[in-house]
């Protein structure tokens, strides 16, 4: 059971009750597909509380309470994944994942706030990417109204955390080079979840779909 709640970064304390989550809903297949793609979205979550946590306590930073507020709401998603992947069963392909989720992560930190917030706002606009995949009324999550809910919370504070982190980008520096920066990004995510393409098509989420979509930044983003 320790291998369900492990953590990406060593930080998060491990879900002391197991299980509070109803996941039924998503029956056997979907559960397994879940867990096992969870680790992307948990790696994540919790990579950006510690980016979030750093760059507040930048000394040339404008908005340091509204990113500490972010750094708080990437924690309380980091535990509602944890209590998800605790109610989910043991995934089957977990490690390799998590490592490639990992290593992608910490590489988009950059000593250049700029580049670093184009990036931020390609992951989460990005996760809401896959979030509003899975929350599709076709999708398995349909059924599982635990999950939806949870999932509901994340993608609602994602698209606030897109709009104040390209709020950073820009002016910072040009928009088509963030373009090209957060197209790198989304490129890379996209990669990564190829590995659990299969999963997405389990809890009835088109994949190819997904991964076009992933890869292709909206002209807006930093207009
Ligand atoms: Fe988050
Ligand atoms: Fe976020």
């Amino acid at each position: 059971l320790e291998n369900v709640t492990q953590s990406c970064f060593g930080r998060t304390a491990p879900v002391a009750e197991p299980g509070i989550l109803c996941v039924d809903g998503l029956g056997s297949v979907g559960s397994d597909a879940l867990a096992t793609l969870l680790p992307v979205l948990q790696c994540g979550e919790e990579s950006a509380s510690l980016v979030f946590d750093g760059l507040a306590m930048k000394p040339t930073i404008k908005d340091r309470d509204q990113l500490q507020m972010i750094a708080a709401e990437e924690r309380q998603h980091e535990h509602m994944l944890h209590s998800l992947a605790a109610s989910l069963p043991r995934p089957l392909r977990q490690a390799p994942i998590r490592l490639v989720a990992r290593r992608f992560y910490v590489r988009q930190q950059h000593r250049n706030i700029a580049v670093h917030f184009a990036r931020i706002a390609a992951l989460d606009s990005g996760a809401c990417v896959i979030l509003s995949a899975l929350l599709r009324p076709a999708a398995r999550l349909a059924k599982a109204s635990d999950v939806q809910k949870l999932f509901k919370h994340i993608y609602q504070d994602e698209t606030r955390h897109v709009r104040l982190s390209r709020h950073h980008a820009i002016g910072r520096i040009e928009p088509a080079v963030a373009h090209d920066i957060a197209h790198q990004t989304r490129g890379q995510l996209a990669d990564i979840l190829l590995s659990v393409g299969d999963c997405f098509e389990s809890l009835r989420v088109d994949a190819a779909a997904l991964d076009r979509q992933l890869r292709h930044v909206p002209q807006g983003l930093f207009a």
